[in-house]
């Protein structure tokens, strides 16, 4: 994303008096500056349904920003366990005047609200166990209405150098405190694929490394429209 866009989001996480605490605004203006993630995301929903959009484990709620300033009007619902967050990203979407952009806060490894459109789920995977896992991209698909994207971004386990930097990082950012929970199951390409393929989603895997030096990959699963 380019710089300019990037900061015009970041704004919105600004604190509210001067000399108040400006990290997520230094992370946020980071991170869009530089991760490959949302311009991945943007082109792989760019051909699905204008159904609302379920963010799973939202953090920041970053990716309404983005939706909104590429001029998408897809309802946005974003989920996450960190009550903080949620409250720091309900703050800067009323800040940023986002419409249908709502936050809850929840354990989606415990429970997923009703919801019939397009699911995201990025970089969420890796913090919950695997049969959590399989559960949660069940859930995910079941949601899904026809034609709609599941779109996936995580690490992939597979032993490479970029598998051991990524985890290197996320123990990192959970031992610095960004992180409230740690990583503790990194999904292969197989049980990713399992629980996905057996839903009868039609889907690409495709690297999204960019200038990083982690082992992302975007997962784009398409629920069939009935023949
Ligand atoms: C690396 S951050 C990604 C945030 C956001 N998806 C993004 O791409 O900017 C992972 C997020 O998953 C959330 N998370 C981890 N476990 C969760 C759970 N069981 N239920 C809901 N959210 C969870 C964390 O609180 C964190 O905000």
């Amino acid at each position: 994303m380019a710089r300019e866009q990037a900061r015009r989001i970041a704004t919105a996480f600004l604190p509210a008096q001067r000399l108040g605490n400006r990290r997520d605004y230094y992370y946020s203006r980071g991170k869009l500056g530089s991760d490959p993630l949302y311009p991945g995301v943007l082109a792989a929903l760019d051909e699905a349904p204008a159904l609302p959009l379920l963010d799973i484990g939202c953090g920041l709620g970053l990716l309404a920003h983005v939706l909104r300033q590429h001029g998408s009007a897809l309802a946005y619902h974003g989920l996450d366990i960190d009550a903080d967050k949620i409250v720091r990203a309900e703050r800067a979407s009323t800040r940023a005047g986002l419409s249908q952009a709502t936050f809850t806060c929840v354990d989606v490894s415990a429970t997923l609200p009703a919801h019939h459109g397009n699911v995201a789920l990025l970089d969420v995977l890796q913090y919950l166990p695997a049969a959590a896992q399989t559960q949660l991209l069940n859930a995910a698909a079941t949601r899904l209405a026809p034609g709609a994207r599941l779109v996936i971004r995580t690490t992939l386990a597979d032993h490479s150098g970029r598998d051991r930097t990524t985890r290197i990082t996320d123990m990192l950012a959970h031992l610095v405190g960004w992180m409230g929970t740690r990583p503790c199951h990194y999904p292969d390409a197989a049980s990713l694929r399992a629980p996905l393929d057996a839903a009868g989603l039609h889907l690409r895997m495709t690297p999204l490394y960019g200038n990083t030096p982690f082992n992302n990959w975007l997962i784009v699963g398409v629920r069939p429209t009935a023949a």
